[in-house]
């Protein structure tokens, strides 16, 4: 059998998660077919070890194929509210889902707002994700937001420990996917990286922290991971999934400028990060974090690496676009969602807009990119 999922080493010192190398891939069986006949039975076996006292541990969604030639991919961010425009949004999926199934969907973070949970039992997993997706059976790839590292204010992305029980709750659910705080997903026509860069743009910063401060050892260790998985993918497609952008059009702002904020608080440490690490390197890099959906044009820095933001599946920004980079669509007064249908030639994106006074979705924009 080929793992088809890597992890680093517990990267915070916390234990890691159970095993979620044995995530294997069932090369061999139909993937549609058995998503939706087997995957049950199959999902008990994909779970490594079981926490004693853990009487949740799940029978999990499994993975794709890592041998996957097609993929139907659900993207959504900034989505863990509870309330009814998140129902809203998950609603208008489950349409989608129901007429032509997702495989996985990728989740970009702020996944428990406003201040993240308080530890993998935490019913805000219950009420602000399972509930609202519920129907939606598939994996769930996640990323860590700045609320779900709350430490003070919501949203101060200053308790990044927080974040670890993020990542122990991929032990108690079906969907919830996040078994390292960055991580990667082979899936045979598309890699997935999924990374954290909490360190390098938190309104409090881990400054003086030899662990976590922006060039500290887990940045560090991200960093060298990253480097060395995006070098050996042999994937037609690799998709780099952070929470925070590196351009944006909405009011956070660009990375090297969020929010009008003075250096290094501005994020300018990500900037860095995503131009030596990122770009050129992957042709997706997909992000959070603004309450808005954007497919932005060529943006200099990124080396033909496409900036795709979609934080709008649970609040909008509702003011204007700065227009400081070239957009293919955008929309920063609806909510939504993004799907990706990729295969080992193109990628076709649809942004899906959901009025609050209408049941289901539109689909606004859609672009074909090809290799
Ligand atoms: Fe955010």
């Amino acid at each position: 059998m080929i793992d088809n999922s890597s992890q680093p080493d517990s990267p915070t010192g916390t234990p890691s998660p159970a095993n979620p190398t044995s995530d294997t891939p069932h090369r061999g069986v139909r993937r549609r077919s058995f998503l939706a006949g087997a995957a049950a039975a199959a999902g008990a076996a994909a779970v490594g070890v079981v926490r004693p006292g853990s009487a949740a541990a799940a029978k999990r969604h499994p993975l794709p194929a890592a041998d996957s030639s097609r993929l139907r991919v659900l993207v959504t961010g900034d989505a863990g509210t509870g309330e009814k425009p998140q129902y809203a949004v998950t609603a208008a999926a489950r349409r989608l889902h129901a007429a032509d199934p997702f495989d996985i969907a990728v989740g970009l973070g702020d996944n428990i707002y406003e201040a993240g949970p308080q530890g993998p039992d935490d019913v805000q997993f219950r009420t602000k994700f399972e509930k609202p997706n519920a129907g939606l059976d598939f994996p769930w790839l996640m990323a860590l937001g700045n609320h779900d590292n709350t430490a003070i204010f919501p949203g101060d992305g200053g308790w990044l420990l927080r974040g670890d029980a993020e990542v122990a709750y991929h032990r108690r659910s079906r969907r919830w996917y996040m078994p390292a705080r960055y991580y990667s997903v082979s899936l045979g026509v598309a890699d997935f990286f999924v990374i954290d860069v909490n360190p390098l743009a938190a309104y409090i910063p881990p400054f003086l922290s030899p662990e976590w401060e922006p060039g500290g050892h887990y940045m560090t260790r991200q960093a060298r991971w990253l480097d060395r998985g995006l070098a050996a993918s042999t994937a037609p497609w690799k998709f780099v999934c952070t929470h925070h952008p590196y351009a944006n059009n909405g009011p956070h702002g660009p990375a090297g400028d969020f929010d009008g904020l003075p250096d290094p608080l501005s994020g300018k440490p990500l900037k860095d990060f995503i131009e030596r690490h990122v770009a050129g390197r992957a042709q997706f890099l997909l992000s959070g974090h603004d309450h808005s959906q954007q497919v932005l044009g060529t943006v200099a820095g990124l080396k033909g690496t496409r900036q795709i933001v979609s934080g709008a599946a649970a609040k909008t920004v509702n003011k204007p676009s700065s227009k400081r980079f070239p957009a293919k669509y955008e929309n920063l007064r609806d909510r939504g969602f993004m799907t990706l249908d990729i295969d080992a030639s193109s990628v076709r994106l649809e942004a899906h807009e959901v009025a609050a006074d209408r049941t289901g979705s539109t689909a606004a924009f859609t672009t074909v990119f090809r290799r």
